[in-house]
């Protein structure tokens, strides 16, 4: 059994608490949020203790990691904190808006042996994983093109844009792990973005619809397509096209059901909503490997370095909608550094 605490218990931080309540490897020994209310709120469902504040969860040995599901603006200072206090740690997507912060906090966490695994919850999904496992296995020979589309329901809050640090790092940061982890390493970033969706974007100088250009190290080529709106529900799908083959992996419909009449022709239900539910089963996987690696100290994967590398490819690509130009990429010296267990 590892003991763990849950630290923000919002949209994701919820679910996460669900996921960890019920885990046969797992002992939710706290929720924490900086509101008593929502942490108390969570505690009652799950019949588990409200923490009264974080260094009561950082100061007890029963709590061997914590998953931090706070803003994103917070996460760096509490993974600091928690290795520090000698935990392990999941910490959500993205490590933070900016790349520097990260590097200096991970350049300052190395003398602790830090775990630290970021929540790049689209590895765990079973379809894409069985696409990720029969690419690698050979199944469509090299690897030519790929292309991830990811487009969410509806545009979030204004609110909630203000803060998230526009559409690259907050929502194509996803996607910049897959293409990194479908194709490996990335030399090369084109984007152009576009205000399709509301006025909203604009006016906070974000764009609402991307289609990004990626080469990889290999000469393979990616394509990330984005919008902030899909009428049809949550789109993610992904197509890899190799010497010997095309993998799909294709959306999740509520049931397998086909209508054919004389309005449709293998007219299925809608895709299902959102990423609660699209991924319910990716956030119970990830989970259940941060247990895995932690319970038979394994190196966690997706690690620090990951979370570095997708902000990398986030920044590149304001780079290149700023100026028009692909922006080409080496390896850092800095983040080649970057290694985590
Ligand atoms: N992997 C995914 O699919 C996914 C999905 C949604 C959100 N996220 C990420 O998860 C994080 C949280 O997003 P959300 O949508 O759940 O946010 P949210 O606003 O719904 O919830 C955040 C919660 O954290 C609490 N909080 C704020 N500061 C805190 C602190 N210092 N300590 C403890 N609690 C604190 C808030 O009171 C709130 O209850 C973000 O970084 C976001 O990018 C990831």
């Amino acid at each position: 059994m590892s003991g763990l605490a849950v630290i923000g218990c919002g949209r994701i931080g919820r679910l996460h608490a669900q996921i960890l309540a019920r885990h046969p490897r797992a002992h939710l020994v706290y929720v924490f949020d900086v509101d008593p209310q929502v942490a108390g709120k969570t505690a009652r469902e799950l019949g588990v203790a409200a923490a009264a504040s974080l260094e009561d969860v950082l100061a007890d040995r029963a709590v061997d990691a914590v998953l931090i599901a706070s803003p994103t603006a917070t996460h760096l200072q509490l993974v600091s904190s928690a290795v520090k206090a000698g935990k392990a740690v999941f910490c959500e997507k993205p490590l933070d808006l900016n790349l520097e912060p990260a590097l200096a906090c991970w350049r300052e966490l190395e003398p602790y042996d830090p775990v630290v695994m970021v929540g790049f919850n689209r590895r765990f999904d079973a379809s894409f994983s069985a696409l990720h496992a029969r690419l690698h296995a050979g199944a469509i020979g090299t690897l030519e093109l790929a292309v991830i589309t990811s487009r969410d329901p509806a545009p979030p809050t204004a609110e909630y844009l203000q803060g998230s640090g526009g559409l690259f790092r907050d929502m194509t940061i996803h996607d910049f792990d897959m293409a990194r982890w479908l194709g490996g390493e990335i030399v090369a970033v084109h984007a152009l973005g576009a205000n399709l969706v509301g006025p909203v974007f604009a006016e906070l100088r974000d764009i609402d619809t991307c289609v990004l250009s990626l080469r990889t190290a290999t000469g393979a080529l990616i394509q990330i397509n984005n919008s902030r709106r899909c009428v049809y529900g949550y789109d993610q799908r992904i197509e890899a096209f190799g010497s010997q083959g095309m993998l799909q992996a294709h959306n999740q419909h509520a049931t397998s059901l086909e209508i054919w009449d004389a309005q449709h022709t293998a007219a299925k239900d809608g895709v299902v909503d959102f990423f609660v539910r699209r991924y319910q089963q990716a956030y119970a996987a990830e989970i259940d490997a941060f247990i895995d690696a932690l319970q038979n100290d394994r190196p966690v994967s997706p690690g620090f370095a990951d979370g570095i590398a997708a902000q990398r490819l986030a920044l590149a690509a304001e780079q290149s909608l700023q100026t028009g130009r692909t922006i080409r990429l080496g390896p850092a010296e800095s983040e080649a550094q970057v290694t985590s267990r």
